[in-house]
Protein backbone atom coordinates (compact mmCIF):
# COMPACT_ATOMS: atom_id res chain seq x y z
CA UNK A 1 0.00 0.00 0.00
CA UNK A 2 1.45 3.40 -0.84
CA UNK A 3 0.85 6.58 0.86
CA UNK A 4 2.78 9.71 0.54
CA UNK A 5 5.04 8.14 -2.20
CA UNK A 6 6.21 4.99 0.65
CA UNK A 7 5.38 1.57 0.22
CA UNK A 8 3.74 0.55 4.06
CA UNK A 9 3.78 -2.97 5.32
CA UNK A 10 4.36 -3.79 9.19
CA UNK A 11 7.88 -5.47 9.40
CA UNK A 12 7.57 -8.82 9.17
CA UNK A 13 3.97 -9.20 7.96
CA UNK A 14 2.43 -12.45 6.35
CA UNK A 15 -0.41 -13.47 5.11
CA UNK A 16 -2.02 -17.13 5.59
CA UNK A 17 -5.56 -18.31 4.16
CA UNK A 18 -5.93 -14.46 3.00
CA UNK A 19 -5.79 -13.04 6.51
CA UNK A 20 -2.76 -10.54 7.39
CA UNK A 21 -0.80 -11.66 10.62
CA UNK A 22 2.26 -9.83 12.65
CA UNK A 23 5.45 -11.99 12.97
CA UNK A 24 3.74 -12.61 16.59
CA UNK A 25 1.39 -15.08 15.53
CA UNK A 26 3.66 -17.30 12.67
CA UNK A 27 1.42 -19.71 10.99
CA UNK A 28 2.05 -22.89 13.05
CA UNK A 29 0.35 -21.63 15.95
CA UNK A 30 -2.80 -20.58 13.45
CA UNK A 31 -2.55 -24.21 12.18
CA UNK A 32 -2.53 -25.02 15.51
CA UNK A 33 -5.72 -23.53 16.28
CA UNK A 34 -7.17 -24.59 13.29
CA UNK A 35 -6.22 -28.68 13.58
CA UNK A 36 -5.50 -29.30 16.44
CA UNK A 37 -7.84 -29.73 19.57
CA UNK A 38 -5.80 -27.41 22.23
CA UNK A 39 -6.01 -28.47 26.55
CA UNK A 40 -9.20 -25.70 26.74
CA UNK A 41 -11.78 -26.49 29.52
CA UNK A 42 -15.24 -26.28 30.71
CA UNK A 43 -14.71 -23.10 32.73
CA UNK A 44 -12.09 -21.66 30.43
CA UNK A 45 -13.39 -17.91 28.80
CA UNK A 46 -11.91 -16.70 25.45
CA UNK A 47 -12.20 -13.07 24.89
CA UNK A 48 -12.66 -13.24 21.25
CA UNK A 49 -12.50 -9.47 19.27
CA UNK A 50 -10.97 -7.91 16.29
CA UNK A 51 -8.65 -4.91 17.49
CA UNK A 52 -9.88 -2.16 18.80
CA UNK A 53 -13.37 -3.28 19.62
CA UNK A 54 -12.52 -3.19 23.68
CA UNK A 55 -10.73 -6.12 24.16
CA UNK A 56 -8.85 -4.84 27.22
CA UNK A 57 -12.02 -3.30 28.92
CA UNK A 58 -13.52 -7.43 28.41
CA UNK A 59 -10.12 -8.76 29.47
CA UNK A 60 -10.68 -6.89 32.79
CA UNK A 61 -14.21 -7.79 32.99
CA UNK A 62 -14.17 -11.50 32.59
CA UNK A 63 -11.06 -12.11 34.99
CA UNK A 64 -12.74 -10.20 37.58
CA UNK A 65 -15.78 -12.65 36.84
CA UNK A 66 -13.74 -15.56 37.46
CA UNK A 67 -11.86 -14.35 40.01
CA UNK A 68 -14.16 -13.58 42.79
CA UNK A 69 -13.81 -9.95 41.87
CA UNK A 70 -10.36 -9.41 43.21
CA UNK A 71 -9.67 -5.82 42.16
CA UNK A 72 -6.74 -5.76 44.49
CA UNK A 73 -4.81 -8.79 42.48
CA UNK A 74 -5.63 -7.25 39.35
CA UNK A 75 -4.06 -4.08 40.49
CA UNK A 76 -0.99 -5.67 40.84
CA UNK A 77 -0.63 -8.01 38.00
CA UNK A 78 -0.88 -6.56 34.43
CA UNK A 79 -3.63 -7.76 32.08
CA UNK A 80 -1.54 -9.40 29.73
CA UNK A 81 -0.48 -11.68 32.42
CA UNK A 82 -3.51 -12.17 33.79
CA UNK A 83 -5.37 -12.72 30.35
CA UNK A 84 -2.87 -13.68 27.59
CA UNK A 85 -2.66 -13.47 24.05
CA UNK A 86 -4.04 -16.35 22.81
CA UNK A 87 -1.78 -16.46 19.58
CA UNK A 88 1.28 -13.92 20.12
CA UNK A 89 4.82 -15.77 20.74
CA UNK A 90 6.00 -12.80 21.74
CA UNK A 91 6.76 -13.91 25.25
CA UNK A 92 5.60 -17.71 25.19
CA UNK A 93 1.83 -18.65 23.38
CA UNK A 94 -0.21 -19.97 26.00
CA UNK A 95 -1.08 -22.30 22.94
CA UNK A 96 2.25 -24.56 24.23
CA UNK A 97 1.34 -24.04 27.89
CA UNK A 98 -2.38 -24.61 27.72
CA UNK A 99 -2.37 -28.00 30.27
CA UNK A 100 -0.73 -26.65 32.74
CA UNK A 101 -1.76 -23.20 33.17
CA UNK A 102 -3.41 -22.15 36.12
CA UNK A 103 -7.75 -22.05 36.78
CA UNK A 104 -9.91 -20.55 35.88
CA UNK A 105 -8.00 -19.43 32.54
CA UNK A 106 -9.18 -16.21 30.68
CA UNK A 107 -7.39 -15.62 27.21
CA UNK A 108 -8.06 -13.15 24.64
CA UNK A 109 -7.63 -13.69 20.73
CA UNK A 110 -8.11 -11.77 17.70
CA UNK A 111 -8.58 -14.94 15.55
CA UNK A 112 -11.08 -15.62 13.51
CA UNK A 113 -14.45 -17.36 14.56
CA UNK A 114 -13.68 -20.67 12.21
CA UNK A 115 -10.56 -20.80 13.71
CA UNK A 116 -11.82 -20.31 17.26
CA UNK A 117 -15.22 -22.68 17.18
CA UNK A 118 -12.58 -25.81 16.26
CA UNK A 119 -11.83 -25.86 20.23
CA UNK A 120 -15.58 -24.94 21.22
CA UNK A 121 -18.34 -27.50 21.47
CA UNK A 122 -22.04 -27.19 20.39
CA UNK A 123 -22.88 -28.03 24.36
CA UNK A 124 -23.31 -25.76 26.63
CA UNK A 125 -21.94 -28.41 29.61
CA UNK A 126 -18.60 -28.79 27.73
CA UNK A 127 -16.11 -25.53 27.73
CA UNK A 128 -14.59 -23.54 26.71
CA UNK A 129 -16.90 -20.30 26.40
CA UNK A 130 -16.32 -17.29 24.39
CA UNK A 131 -17.06 -13.47 24.61
CA UNK A 132 -17.59 -11.80 21.54
CA UNK A 133 -17.06 -8.01 21.89
CA UNK A 134 -18.31 -6.15 18.90
CA UNK A 135 -17.88 -2.94 17.94
CA UNK A 136 -19.29 -0.12 15.32
CA UNK A 137 -16.68 -0.58 12.13
CA UNK A 138 -16.49 3.09 12.08
CA UNK A 139 -15.34 3.62 15.61
CA UNK A 140 -13.11 0.36 15.26
CA UNK A 141 -11.55 1.77 12.55
CA UNK A 142 -10.56 5.36 13.94
CA UNK A 143 -9.11 3.65 16.91
CA UNK A 144 -7.09 1.57 14.79
CA UNK A 145 -5.75 4.25 13.07
CA UNK A 146 -4.69 5.84 16.02
CA UNK A 147 -2.71 2.34 17.41
CA UNK A 148 -1.10 2.11 13.74
CA UNK A 149 0.32 5.40 14.59
CA UNK A 150 1.26 4.89 18.05
CA UNK A 151 2.32 1.37 18.10
CA UNK A 152 6.26 1.00 16.86
CA UNK A 153 5.65 -2.08 15.54
CA UNK A 154 3.20 -0.76 12.82
CA UNK A 155 4.88 3.16 12.80
CA UNK A 156 1.95 4.03 10.99
CA UNK A 157 2.73 7.91 9.60
CA UNK A 158 -0.12 8.46 7.02
CA UNK A 159 -3.17 10.01 7.31
CA UNK A 160 -6.91 8.80 8.13
CA UNK A 161 -7.73 9.00 4.12
CA UNK A 162 -4.31 6.50 3.65
CA UNK A 163 -5.33 4.22 7.04
CA UNK A 164 -8.99 4.12 4.93
CA UNK A 165 -7.07 2.78 1.88
CA UNK A 166 -5.29 0.41 3.80
CA UNK A 167 -8.81 -1.20 4.73
CA UNK A 168 -9.87 -0.56 1.34
CA UNK A 169 -7.63 -2.72 -0.05
CA UNK A 170 -7.86 -5.58 2.85
CA UNK A 171 -4.07 -4.88 4.22
CA UNK A 172 -5.24 -4.15 7.94
CA UNK A 173 -3.57 -6.97 10.56
CA UNK A 174 -6.49 -9.23 11.23
CA UNK A 175 -8.63 -8.38 7.86
CA UNK A 176 -11.90 -6.55 7.41
CA UNK A 177 -13.75 -5.45 10.89
CA UNK A 178 -16.84 -6.55 9.29
CA UNK A 179 -15.63 -9.93 7.79
CA UNK A 180 -14.73 -10.70 11.25
CA UNK A 181 -17.91 -10.10 12.55
CA UNK A 182 -20.02 -11.90 9.70
CA UNK A 183 -18.13 -14.79 10.82
CA UNK A 184 -19.49 -14.65 14.60
CA UNK A 185 -22.84 -14.26 13.65
CA UNK A 186 -22.86 -18.12 12.29
CA UNK A 187 -22.20 -18.84 15.95
CA UNK A 188 -24.71 -16.82 17.20
CA UNK A 189 -27.07 -19.06 18.98
CA UNK A 190 -24.31 -21.54 20.28
CA UNK A 191 -24.72 -21.91 24.14
CA UNK A 192 -21.58 -21.44 24.43
CA UNK A 193 -20.77 -17.86 22.93
CA UNK A 194 -21.88 -14.68 24.12
CA UNK A 195 -21.82 -11.51 21.68
CA UNK A 196 -21.77 -8.34 23.18
CA UNK A 197 -21.69 -5.26 21.65
CA UNK A 198 -19.48 -2.35 23.25
CA UNK A 199 -22.07 0.42 22.55
CA UNK A 200 -23.93 -2.01 24.96
CA UNK A 201 -20.93 -2.34 27.64
CA UNK A 202 -21.00 1.91 27.36
CA UNK A 203 -25.30 2.34 27.70
CA UNK A 204 -25.06 -0.25 30.80
CA UNK A 205 -22.22 -0.84 32.36
CA UNK A 206 -24.02 -3.24 35.31
CA UNK A 207 -26.19 -4.73 33.50
CA UNK A 208 -23.61 -6.25 30.82
CA UNK A 209 -21.84 -7.16 34.13
CA UNK A 210 -24.94 -9.35 35.18
CA UNK A 211 -25.01 -10.85 31.95
CA UNK A 212 -21.73 -11.85 31.20
CA UNK A 213 -21.19 -13.29 35.35
CA UNK A 214 -24.50 -15.03 34.18
CA UNK A 215 -22.77 -16.78 31.06
CA UNK A 216 -19.89 -17.18 32.83
CA UNK A 217 -21.90 -19.00 36.18
CA UNK A 218 -20.54 -17.12 38.62
CA UNK A 219 -22.69 -15.52 40.96
CA UNK A 220 -22.16 -11.96 41.91
CA UNK A 221 -23.35 -9.48 44.68
CA UNK A 222 -24.62 -6.09 44.00
CA UNK A 223 -21.57 -4.90 45.57
CA UNK A 224 -19.35 -6.63 43.89
CA UNK A 225 -21.21 -5.69 40.41
CA UNK A 226 -20.65 -2.02 41.95
CA UNK A 227 -16.83 -2.79 42.70
CA UNK A 228 -16.14 -4.22 39.28
CA UNK A 229 -17.73 -1.73 37.70
CA UNK A 230 -15.77 1.25 39.66
CA UNK A 231 -12.94 -0.71 38.77
CA UNK A 232 -13.17 -0.82 34.82
CA UNK A 233 -14.48 2.50 34.70
CA UNK A 234 -12.36 4.53 31.43
CA UNK A 235 -10.87 7.12 34.09
CA UNK A 236 -9.98 3.90 36.56
CA UNK A 237 -8.51 1.66 33.98
CA UNK A 238 -6.69 5.12 32.02
CA UNK A 239 -5.56 5.43 35.50
CA UNK A 240 -4.29 1.80 35.94
CA UNK A 241 -0.66 0.92 34.80
CA UNK A 242 -1.88 -2.75 34.71
CA UNK A 243 -4.30 -1.93 31.93
CA UNK A 244 -3.10 1.42 30.29
CA UNK A 245 0.18 -0.09 28.05
CA UNK A 246 1.44 3.70 28.93
CA UNK A 247 4.80 2.15 30.47
CA UNK A 248 4.70 -0.73 27.36
CA UNK A 249 8.42 -0.45 25.71
CA UNK A 250 6.04 -1.04 22.16
CA UNK A 251 4.03 2.20 22.59
CA UNK A 252 4.27 5.73 21.98
CA UNK A 253 1.47 7.14 24.29
CA UNK A 254 2.60 10.45 23.51
CA UNK A 255 1.66 9.84 20.10
CA UNK A 256 -1.71 8.55 21.16
CA UNK A 257 -2.72 6.95 24.14
CA UNK A 258 -3.94 2.94 23.94
CA UNK A 259 -6.70 3.91 26.57
CA UNK A 260 -7.71 7.05 24.39
CA UNK A 261 -11.17 8.38 24.26
CA UNK A 262 -13.33 5.33 24.78
CA UNK A 263 -16.46 6.90 23.13
CA UNK A 264 -19.02 6.14 20.84
CA UNK A 265 -19.19 7.99 17.64
CA UNK A 266 -15.55 9.31 17.04
CA UNK A 267 -15.51 8.59 13.69
CA UNK A 268 -18.09 11.56 13.04
CA UNK A 269 -14.62 13.34 13.66
CA UNK A 270 -12.76 11.56 10.96
CA UNK A 271 -14.35 9.91 8.28
CA UNK A 272 -15.36 11.37 5.02
CA UNK A 273 -18.83 11.15 3.52
CA UNK A 274 -17.82 8.84 1.23
CA UNK A 275 -16.03 6.30 3.53
CA UNK A 276 -18.79 6.90 5.42
CA UNK A 277 -21.26 5.89 3.07
CA UNK A 278 -19.43 2.88 1.89
CA UNK A 279 -19.43 1.83 5.56
CA UNK A 280 -23.11 2.26 5.48
CA UNK A 281 -23.56 0.05 2.66
CA UNK A 282 -21.54 -2.91 3.62
CA UNK A 283 -23.54 -2.55 7.00
CA UNK A 284 -26.87 -2.72 5.22
CA UNK A 285 -25.94 -5.33 2.99
CA UNK A 286 -24.68 -7.54 5.93
CA UNK A 287 -27.90 -7.00 7.89
CA UNK A 288 -30.04 -8.42 5.09
CA UNK A 289 -27.42 -11.62 4.78
CA UNK A 290 -26.90 -12.13 8.56
CA UNK A 291 -28.68 -10.33 10.73
CA UNK A 292 -25.71 -7.85 11.99
CA UNK A 293 -26.76 -4.59 13.26
CA UNK A 294 -24.33 -1.93 15.14
CA UNK A 295 -25.62 1.10 16.87
CA UNK A 296 -25.16 4.59 16.28
CA UNK A 297 -23.51 4.37 13.07
P1 LIG B 1 -10.62 4.43 21.51
O1 LIG B 1 -9.33 4.39 20.74
O2 LIG B 1 -11.80 4.71 20.64
O3 LIG B 1 -10.56 5.32 22.70
P2 LIG B 1 -8.78 -2.80 22.43
O4 LIG B 1 -8.58 -3.09 23.86
O5 LIG B 1 -9.61 -3.80 21.69
O6 LIG B 1 -7.49 -2.50 21.74
O7 LIG B 1 -9.68 -1.49 22.33
C1 LIG B 1 -9.18 -0.22 22.67
C2 LIG B 1 -10.34 0.74 22.66
O8 LIG B 1 -11.16 0.47 23.82
C3 LIG B 1 -9.88 2.19 22.78
O9 LIG B 1 -10.86 2.96 22.08
C4 LIG B 1 -9.96 2.39 24.29
O10 LIG B 1 -10.02 3.73 24.68
C5 LIG B 1 -11.27 1.67 24.60
N1 LIG B 1 -11.39 1.31 26.03
C6 LIG B 1 -10.51 0.66 26.82
N2 LIG B 1 -10.95 0.59 28.08
C7 LIG B 1 -12.15 1.22 28.10
C8 LIG B 1 -13.12 1.50 29.13
N3 LIG B 1 -12.92 1.12 30.38
N4 LIG B 1 -14.24 2.17 28.77
C9 LIG B 1 -14.46 2.55 27.49
N5 LIG B 1 -13.59 2.33 26.48
C10 LIG B 1 -12.44 1.67 26.78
Amino acid sequence: MNYAGKNYRVAGEHRYDGILYLPSCPEYVVKKVRDEKLDFRRDDVIVATYPKSGTTWMQEIIWLIMNKVDTERAKSEHVLVRVPYLESTKVESPIEKLPTMKRPLVVKTHLRADLIMRQVSKNADSGPKVVVVMRNPKDVLVSYYYFYKACKSYDFKGSFDDFFRLYESDDLVYGDPLDYCQQWMTYKDNPNVLIIHYEDLKADLKGCIKRLSVFCQRDLSNDQIENLARHVSFDSMKKNPQTNFESFIAMRPHISPFIRKGIVGDWKNHLADKQNEMIDKRCESLHRLCGLSFRFL
